[in-house]
């Protein structure tokens, strides 16, 4: 019998309601993180249908807002004393057009950077009582393709444009990945792993109601035919969550279940520190119960 407990986040559709039907499918209690109610009810009851798992939750918050993020972390901790794995799956690419969120923050940073930085700190101390608690943050190979950050302007309140932001967003996702394995290592948290990966491209309502431009919807529209359906997209997400053979892997990255280079162009300890300083800043008025100070801070 499966006894385990995951999480995932974006799971009313494409990657994230793949991973939860394959997980449901190995006897998991899946919670189902969406924004809309009403949606999220109806993807759990189609899951249970199509599984025959019971044991499917939902949890509702809109990931651009932290005092949302709070909430659901509170609410799913009412409920749930341990959590064994958490899938940092929902994000996605905005419009041509910079807009902040009810929080003052560049929404593309807000939902794939700020709120899985959030929602971890907050469950962490419930993925502790797990023996194998493993983190899955979904980030993007666009981190190699479109990342031009500005570490004096993370917001990019100058020079924005969608693919810029989303890649810089999931290439400090990959890098506060990084950092919480280390933490975890300092800390002598040994039954928490955290790890990153790229879905391959997928055919799903990714960019699809983002207005990127007419060249860029064109080429999205042109290349889709040849992208992966949502169950081989989330084929390494189910790999990391269940896989014996990456029990003690931490702090790496994943493509089609192989580890794989991160960009190292704009890597320094110094630009870590600042997007960590930034996640922290932002997200302080939502405290994690954690210690989560970086070691370069004073
Ligand atoms: N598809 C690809 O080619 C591709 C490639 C690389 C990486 N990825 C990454 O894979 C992950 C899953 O994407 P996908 O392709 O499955 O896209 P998708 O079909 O658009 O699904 C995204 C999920 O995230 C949720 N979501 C988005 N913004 C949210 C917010 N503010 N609050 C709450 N939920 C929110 C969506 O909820 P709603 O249903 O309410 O919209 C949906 O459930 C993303 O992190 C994406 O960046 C995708």
């Amino acid at each position: 019998m499966n006894d385990k407990i995951v999480l995932i986040t974006g799971a009313t559709g494409g990657i994230g309601k793949a991973a939860a039907i394959a997980l449901a499918k190995q006897g998991f209690t899946v919670v189902i993180h969406g924004r809309n109610l009403q949606k999220t009810e109806q993807v759990c009851e189609e899951i249970r249908t199509a599984t025959g798992n019971d044991k499917i939750d939902l949890i509702v918050a809109n990931l651009f807002s932290l005092k949302d993020v709070r909430n659901m972390a509170n609410s799913f901790k009412q409920k749930y004393k341990r959590l064994d794995v958490l899938v940092n799956n929902a994000g996605g690419i905005m419009g041509k057009d910079r807009e902040t969120t009810i929080d003052g923050v560049e929404k593309t940073m807000a939902v794939n950077l700020l709120a899985p930085f959030l929602l971890t700190a907050l469950l962490l101390d419930i993925l502790k009582n797990s023996n194998d608690g493993r983190i899955i943050n979904v980030s993007s190979n666009s981190h190699k393709l479109n990342a031009k950050p500005d570490f004096d302007d993370l917001s990019l309140e100058k020079g924005y444009n969608p693919l810029r932001a989303y890649g810089n967003a999931k290439l400090f996702l990959i890098w506060i990945t990084q950092h919480l394995s280390q933490t975890f290592n300092q800390q002598g948290i040994k039954n928490i792993t955290a790890n990153a990966l790229h879905p391959g491209a997928v055919a799903t309502n990714f960019g699809v109601e983002s207005n990127l431009g007419a060249v860029l919807n064109f080429i999205a529209k042109l290349a889709r035919p040849l992208f992966k359906t949502p169950e081989q997209g989330a084929d390494t997400i189910v790999y990391l969550a269940t896989s014996g053979e990456v029990k003690h892997s931490s702090g790496k990255y994943f493509v089609n279940r192989k580890q794989a280079s991160v960009a190292e162009k704009y890597y320094s300890e110094k630009n870590e520190k600042a997007v960590w300083d930034y996640c922290m800043e932002n997200t302080k008025a939502f405290k994690s119960p954690v210690n989560l100070e970086h070691p370069g801070s004073k």
